[in-house]
């Protein structure tokens, strides 16, 4: 993924939704320094998401304090996510498709909830614990990490109700786990359980589910140990990585690193 495309979402600073609209999409944010943590809370629908869901994450994202570093995602109750509120299918909110353009635009709108979270600026985790699915596979997926307890299972389920992921989770799949694999658990709509995510790659940490806070939080304190700018400078790198030659990728390394050593020691170096 190119900077350019990564940096094409990053909103505009917006008001933080409030505690009536975070209720109506579902969600719990609490910002604790650093850190925000983002928690899916329809434990009674096993996190199911509405299409508020989805634009209220994208509120969260757009509003988002330039001192949050990292974000964590998580879910309440027994699961992370069970996807798209299949209620959503019968209420007829969604575009049926006859107006391609409506369709587009609409769906473009949703992916915006999934898209700040790349965002070179924080690093996102989606802590993982009982069903991720369709679309709660695909918010896990446009987390940078994933900690997964073990009682975690992954399933792509969209093309088992006739549709394809499109919740941005389709490019970090193919990168992570290569086009045969990505083809199979989608195209199967299979359950991979924790142990096999890890083994993929899919979830960075395996952890009892005791554990699964314990572990995140280890995490995230390691993260902010690092500098910040050489965290989002790294991350552009990282990020831009598979999509440039070698050439274009030394250059990027060249420009990003003259940036580290300007504020590192530099005449205009920060204090801190
Ligand atoms: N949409 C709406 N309600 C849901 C959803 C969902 N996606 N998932 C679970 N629920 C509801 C159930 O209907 C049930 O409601 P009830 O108590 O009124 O009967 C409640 O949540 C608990 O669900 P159970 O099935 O009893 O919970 P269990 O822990 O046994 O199973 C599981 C959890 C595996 C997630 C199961 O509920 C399930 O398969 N859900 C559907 C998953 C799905 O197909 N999602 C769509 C993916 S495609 C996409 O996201 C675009």
């Amino acid at each position: 993924m190119s900077d350019a495309k990564v940096r094409e979402p990053r909103p505009e600073p917006a008001t933080p939704p409030d505690e009536a609209e975070l209720a109506e999409a579902g969600l719990l944010l609490e910002i604790d320094g650093a850190v925000a943590t983002v928690t899916l809370n329809r434990p009674e629908r096993r996190n199911a998401m509405t299409f508020a869901t989805w634009r209220g994450l994208a509120r969260i994202g757009r509003s988002l304090p330039p001192r949050v570093r990292v974000v964590v995602l998580r879910g309440a109750g027994p699961s992370f996510s069970a996807g798209i509120d299949l209620a959503m299918f019968s209420g007829g909110g969604q575009p049926d498709g006859s107006d391609a353009e409506a369709a587009d635009r609409f769906i473009a709108e949703l992916q915006e909830g999934y898209l700040w979270l790349r965002r070179p600026e924080i690093v996102t985790i989606a802590a993982v614990h009982g069903h991720a699915i369709g679309g709660g596979f695909q918010l896990a997926l446009a987390c940078d990490l994933r900690v997964a307890a073990d009682d975690a299972v992954f399933c792509m389920k969209e093309p088992a109700l006739g549709l394809v992921p499109d919740l941005t989770g389709t490019k970090p799949l193919v990168e992570i786990v290569g086009l045969p694999r990505a083809l199979e658990l989608c195209l199967t709509a299979r359950n991979v359980p924790a142990e096999e995510a890890a083994r993929l790659g899919i979830a960075e940490i395996v952890t009892p589910r005791d554990r699964l806070d314990e572990a995140v939080r280890g995490l995230v304190d390691s993260l902010l140990a690092v500098n910040p700018g050489a965290a989002a400078a790294t991350k552009r790198l990282l990020q831009q990585a598979p999509g440039n030659t070698l050439e274009e990728q030394c250059a990027a390394e060249r420009r990003e690193q003259i940036g580290r050593l300007r504020e590192v020691f530099g005449a205009g170096r920060s204090a801190t």
